[in-house]
């Protein structure tokens, strides 16, 4: 039988998840069907469970199933463990369920290896303090930035997330007002501000000429994030597509122990965008 994969989310129709790993299957020459499950929230346990006991191989997790995967693993990666949240899971040798968080190590990968960005002594700032922080947090604070401030409009929950990840490297939080008079190399939006087309009260003088600016939202124009990063005259304005695609890229090396080109299908999802 072809081993099975699949992605697990309510709705999961718009995923483009089944097109990449197909494409990462062609291009490696991996034998592997990989296909879209829509699960009714209440079901997610025992659909995975079903999936695995049938031969299934690996699952990723989108929206809003990835605290209960996280829940459901009975081994996290570190980065699983902080973010509190899983994007893939898979059987390993002795049976046990284990999940994996590649967001953020796909964010880093795109930054690092498509752009050709730094992070290292770089400064941070992190915008929202939700779950797409959380999951790119470790990876970041990994590439040794010289610090990362995270700003969020509910400032406890900044302060939570501060306080939990101490001892992993310079990390302050505050609300968007705490950013008054400060300037960053790195802007990361990780607020789902984009998606309703709003912006965090933002002050003047955060972006300077040589700072890089990254939405990990994506659409088919410029978010609203990235024009006024545009405006505000950033060196280097990103969109999440590319750390879409080294997510997948993580998650199909987690599965099948080869790593598949991203470049062309960042290049595809491009063009159709
Ligand atoms: P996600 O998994 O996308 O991070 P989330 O956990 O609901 O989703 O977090 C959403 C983040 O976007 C939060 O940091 C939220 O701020 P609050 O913690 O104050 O709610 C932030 N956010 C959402 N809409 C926003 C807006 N219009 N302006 C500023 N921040 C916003």
């Amino acid at each position: 039988m072809t081993d099975q994969y699949a992605v697990m989310g309510y709705p999961v129709s718009h995923s483009k998840s089944p097109r990449i790993h197909a494409g990462f299957a062609l291009q490696t020459g991996q034998s592997l069907t990989y296909e879209a499950l829509a699960v009714e929230p209440g079901q997610f346990a025992q659909r995975v469970k079903a999936f695995f006991e049938g031969g299934g191989k690996g699952l990723n997790i989108t929206v809003p199933f990835k605290q209960e995967a996280f829940a459901l693993a009975e081994q996290l990666s570190p980065e699983a463990e902080i973010a509190a949240a899983v994007n893939t899971l898979l059987v390993d040798a002795e049976g046990r369920l284990q999940g994996h968080n590649t967001d953020g190590i796909g964010l880093v990968r795109d930054i690092l290896h498509n752009h050709q960005g730094e992070l290292e002594r770089k400064s941070i700032l992190v915008l929202g303090a939700g779950g797409a922080t959380r999951g790119i947090l470790l990876p970041l604070l990994q590439q040794n930035p010289s610090r990362i401030h995270i700003a969020n409009r509910t400032v406890t929950k900044a302060e939570e997330l501060v306080s939990q990840m101490s001892g992993y490297g310079a990390l302050r939080a505050g609300g968007f007002d705490s950013l008054e008079g400060q300037a960053f190399d790195w802007i990361i939006n990780a607020t789902s501000a984009s998606l309703q087309g709003e912006l965090p009260p933002l002050p003047p003088g955060l972006v300077q000429p040589h700072s890089w600016c990254y939405d990990l939202m994506y659409g088919s124009d410029l978010t609203i994030f990235g024009r006024w990063a545009s405006e505000q005259g950033a060196a280097k304005v990103l969109d999440g597509l590319g750390m879409l695609v080294e997510q997948a890229a993580e998650s199909f090396f987690l599965w099948r122990g080869v790593r598949p080109d991203t470049a062309p299908m960042i290049a595809a999802l491009k063009d159709l965008k």
